[in-house]
């Protein structure tokens, strides 16, 4: 049963990058609905390329905080989920996704066209370009996580602030992992952070081309 303290809406709205966590420690019950939520998440091609390692005990906690540039929030929190993209995840996965898409009433001509478009597709890219696809749908995930987390009552705190090859080295990820952000989640101790304040619409969005309003 899916615990729900605030509305969508509510948790948008209210929701602050925490600033400093209460580090008490989080049901995994819990952990575990907030990372279902992470792998429902939309992919291209359903080829669903985050991986999160979820770090709760202290000690591997306090080894992040050191690669994530002595960041207290990363020690405090009672959970961090350090979320990857695997650069190789589609190579490994492509046959279980397209079995169970064509369980779920996947054409059969949709699977075959997209076992090439696939392949093409993700075979061509550079590291870079790779490191870009992974960071559009990781943080799709991190943000249905986030959000789940905040509707349930928990506080929350995305980060960039790490170094890749520490973080690396801290959790033994394999090569072709890809660390696209670190989220924190708990509960808030002290004083929440201002609101910085957003753009009115008028500044971030335009109507069927740029420069001309919506209306
Ligand atoms: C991808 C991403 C990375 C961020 N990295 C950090 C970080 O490393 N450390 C930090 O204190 N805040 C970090 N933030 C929080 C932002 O500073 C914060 O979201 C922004 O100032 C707006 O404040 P609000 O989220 O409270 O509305 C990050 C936010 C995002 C979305």
């Amino acid at each position: 049963m899916a615990k729900i303290k605030k509305t969508l809406s509510q948790a948008i709205a209210e929701r602050r990058a925490t600033p400093s966590f209460d580090g008490a420690p989080i049901p995994s019950e819990d952990l575990k609905q907030i990372l279902d939520a992470g792998l429902h998440a939309p992919s291209g091609y359903n080829l669903q390329p985050w991986r999160f390692i979820v770090v709760q005990t202290p000690e591997q906690k306090r080894r992040l905080r050191g690669a994530s540039y002595n960041q207290a929030k990363v020690e405090e929190a009672s959970a961090v989920i350090v979320a990857c993209g695997d650069a190789d995840g589609w190579r490994k996965d492509l046959d279980s996704i397209l079995q169970q898409g064509r369980e779920g009433g996947m054409p059969e001509s949709y699977a075959a066209q997209a076992r090439t478009s696939v392949s093409n597709f993700m075979g061509s890219m550079n590291t870079e370009q790779m490191h870009g696809w992974l960071n559009k749908h990781v943080m799709i995930a991190l943000t249905h996580m986030m959000l789940m987390a905040e509707v349930m009552g928990y506080d929350t705190a995305p980060m960039e602030g790490f170094e890749q090859d520490k973080v690396h080295e801290v959790l033994r990820l394999p090569m072709s992992y890809w660390v696209v952000a670190l989220l924190a989640i708990g509960h808030l101790k002290g004083t929440d952070k201002y609101y910085g304040g957003r753009f009115e619409m008028g500044h971030t969005v335009f109507g069927e081309e740029f420069g001309k309003p919506l209306k």
